[in-house]
This record gives C-alpha cells, structure tokens and sequence, in this order.
C-alpha cells in the first residue's frame, strides 16, 4: 500500500490543488478522531488514512477506495509530500522504476459487465476456477464459445491469466467476483452452461455456499432453454443439500452420477481421487425461458442534503433486512458544509465498504463504483430514506 510516514502536518495548507489532484482540509471524526484526507482526480474521489503515532505520522492508502490504477494514488502522495513542510522519515512511492501494470484484456470488472458486456457467442461460466485446468480446456475445446471464469482468490486469476496469455487463448473473460451476485448482471437466456465444480462445502457455515435458492433462481434466469448447470463435487454433503435445493423447484430436470469420468481432471479431483474418495455429478437442465430483465438504474441521490443535519442525526448503528443491512460505521467533517459518511452495505454475503461523500454539490458513493445489485439497490433505498429523510 502507498504510505509516507512524517514527522508533522502543522504547516501543511489545506485545501490546495496541484498537477490535477485537489486536496480536501483534513476530515475528522468527532466521535473517535480518526482522520482522513480525501483527494480528488479527474473527477473522482479517493482517500488516505492519517494516524497520528508516537513518533510520526503515518498517511497510506486506505484499502475502501484503492479501486483507481495504483500510479494515480503513489502520484498524489508524492504531490503531497512536495508540498509538506515536514521531515519524511519514509516513503515507498518514489522508486525510480516504476512499471507500468499491464492489465490482460481477458481481466474484466464488473462496471463492464454492467456497462458493456455484450455477445453473439455461446457462454460458459465456471465458478471458482481454481487452478483453471477445467476452464482452460473448455475455452480450447470450445473456440466458438466465450468461457467466462469467476473466482475470488486473486493469485489463482493471476495464475489462469498468465496460461491465457501463453497459450494464447482468446474466448476467455476472467472476473474476480462473487459468483452469487455475478449472475444478476448477465441477461436472461443467454448461457449454455454453467460448471461449479469442487465448490468449499461449508459444512459449518452453509450460508456461504456458491450454491443457495438465490443463486439457483439466478442461474434458471440466465440460462438458456435446455443449458445446463453441472456440479461436481467430492462433498456427500454438499451434493444432498444442492439436490433438495434442486427437488424443491416446482419443476426440475436432473441428471445424477457417482464417479463419473470425465476428460480433465482437476487439482481437486486429483487429490480426492488418490484418497479414493466419492465423487458426484449433479446436472440440471433449464426447461424454462425466463422473462427480459431490465438493466437496473445506477445508485444516484437526486437530491442535495446539509451535512450538518446528517452530523446531527449519525450515530453508529445497522439496520438488518432480510436480504441487505446498511451499518453506519462512522463520519468525518472536512466543514461545517462537507464531510464523509463510512459505511458498508448490501448483500451480507458481499458486502460494500464504501464512503458517502456529501457536499454542497451534492452526494456520491466514493469510490465511485458501486454495482446496482439486487441487494445494493434495497439498501441504497434504505439509505436514501434515513438522509432525505
Ligand atoms: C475447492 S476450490 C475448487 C477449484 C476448482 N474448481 C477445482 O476443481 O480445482 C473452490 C474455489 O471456488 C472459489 N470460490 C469460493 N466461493 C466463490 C464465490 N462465491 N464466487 C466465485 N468463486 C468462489 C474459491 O476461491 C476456490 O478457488
């Protein structure tokens, strides 16, 4: 992470603007002293933690809005510490060999899939990837077919990634993101097939598993008439609890099959396999074709709010709903007119940790991107009604 750790910020300026990057009077927070410094470019927002040591002051990137290229955030630090009449004891953004990232165009994020995914081919979906080998064989067996890869364990994308690129495969999107919520931003009909294979069983906390009467709901959705959703795994647990989930359905059509072969084994089933364990195939086709659905509204405040009236109304607290929370965590007065809401909200399953923003301009999430989901929307909702109202 980004971080100078410096002696002082007494004579430091603030507000001030410089090489594009405006910088806010520090926010603090009057109910622990937490301060923040937010930082404005190119019209959007980010923000630094400053903790106040000892021995120094410490300014690192805070992790909720570290979503903009990591050069942008090192930058506005070193504008920082231009302009800083202080010693500084450390830095780590001013090394000299600064590489570019490259991003793999086969990574996306989910603003493109809310934004501009669109398709004339086939999809697969697998979720939770792993080490890939599954989904690397279908994109080559399949070359007509987009294979679109869904994991949230970063070092396993970054290790499909770079077999894509040797390989050079070009059918593959690869998406670090909840699988759960993925489905919401596909349109209806449109996949051929969708593998969870190997899924974590969660035997102690089931409320984490990939597959749920949600997920499964949004999986009929955006399957085609006759695609299928195939599960394997080497849980008996696991496979029972999915298929009364399945049996529950009004209509159902499954296939099931112990210790079936198939051409690609992966790291899992290698290791299962050597233990001589189970394995079960549970396979679901999709009779249904589902209705067109809308593509949901950004998350927007239409309307102006004094931030003294939410400084007089915050307290820390959460509101629990039956499919989304909000939890007020905490806020921060730059001015009597500005400050920043903390808060996280949404799916209690993915949840957001974000900022509200709130100014004489107006209100806005910082960052800036947060996906109308299904369980954003209601919470969004809920927020709207606690500021206007
Ligand atoms: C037990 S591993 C199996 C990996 C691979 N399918 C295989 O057979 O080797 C389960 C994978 O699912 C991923 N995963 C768990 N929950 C997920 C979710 N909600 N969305 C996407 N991936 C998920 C995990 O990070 C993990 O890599």
């Amino acid at each position: 992470m980004p971080n100078i750790q410096i002696s002082t910020l007494d004579n430091l300026s603030l507000p001030f603007k410089e090489e594009g990057y405006f910088f806010y009077p520090l926010a603090k927070s009057p109910i622990n002293g937490e301060e923040i410094l937010l930082v404005s470019f190119e019209g959007k927002e980010f923000t630094f933690i400053v903790k106040r040591r000892e021995k120094d002051i410490l300014i690192k990137a805070d992790k909720i809005t570290n979503v903009l290229p990591v050069g942008v955030i090192q930058k506005a630090l070193r504008v920082l510490s231009k302009n800083l009449k202080a010693e500084i004891f450390y830095s780590n953004v001013n090394s000299t060999k600064r590489r570019k990232a490259k991003i793999s165009p086969y990574f996306k994020d989910m603003e493109y899939f809310y934004k501009e995914f669109k398709t004339d081919r086939n999809i697969l979906v697998e979720v939770g990837f792993g080490s890939g080998r599954h989904l690397l064989y279908q994109a080559k067996k399949n070359p007509d077919s987009l294979v679109i890869g869904l994991e949230i364990h970063r070092p396993s994308i970054d290790q499909v990634l770079r077999r894509v690129e040797v390989e050079r495969i070009e059918n593959i999107l690869v998406v670090n993101y909840d699988a759960r919520i993925f489905l919401e931003f596909l349109p209806s009909n449109s996949v051929d097939k969708i593998f969870i294979h190997f899924p974590v069983p969660w035997d102690k906390k089931p409320h984490r598993r990939v597959i749920c009467e949600d997920f499964i709901n949004e999986s009929i959705r955006v399957l085609k008439k006759d695609a299928t959703l195939e599960l394997r795994t080497d849980s008996e647990n696991y496979f029972r609890y999915s298929l009364d989930l399945f049996l529950n359905l009004n209509k159902s059509s499954l296939e099931i099959f112990k210790n079936r072969e198939l051409e690609i084994s992966s790291k899992y089933e290698d290791r299962w396999r050597k233990l001589n364990k189970n394995i079960y195939d549970l396979i679901y086709k999709n009779e249904e074709i589902s209705p067109f659905k809308e593509k949901p509204a950004p998350l927007i405040f239409e309307n102006k709010v004094l931030f003294s009236k939410i400084n007089k109304k915050f307290k820390k607290e959460t509101f629990l709903e039956q499919d989304f929370f909000i939890h007020f965590e905490n806020i921060y007065e730059i001015s009597k007119e500005e400050g920043l809401l903390k808060i996280s909200m949404g799916a209690y399953q993915k949840s957001e940790h974000l900022y509200l923003f709130i100014s004489k301009e107006g209100l806005k999430y910082i960052p800036l991107d947060i996906l109308p989901s299904f369980s954003n929307v209601k919470a969004h909702k809920k927020l709207k009604e606690w500021i206007y109202g």
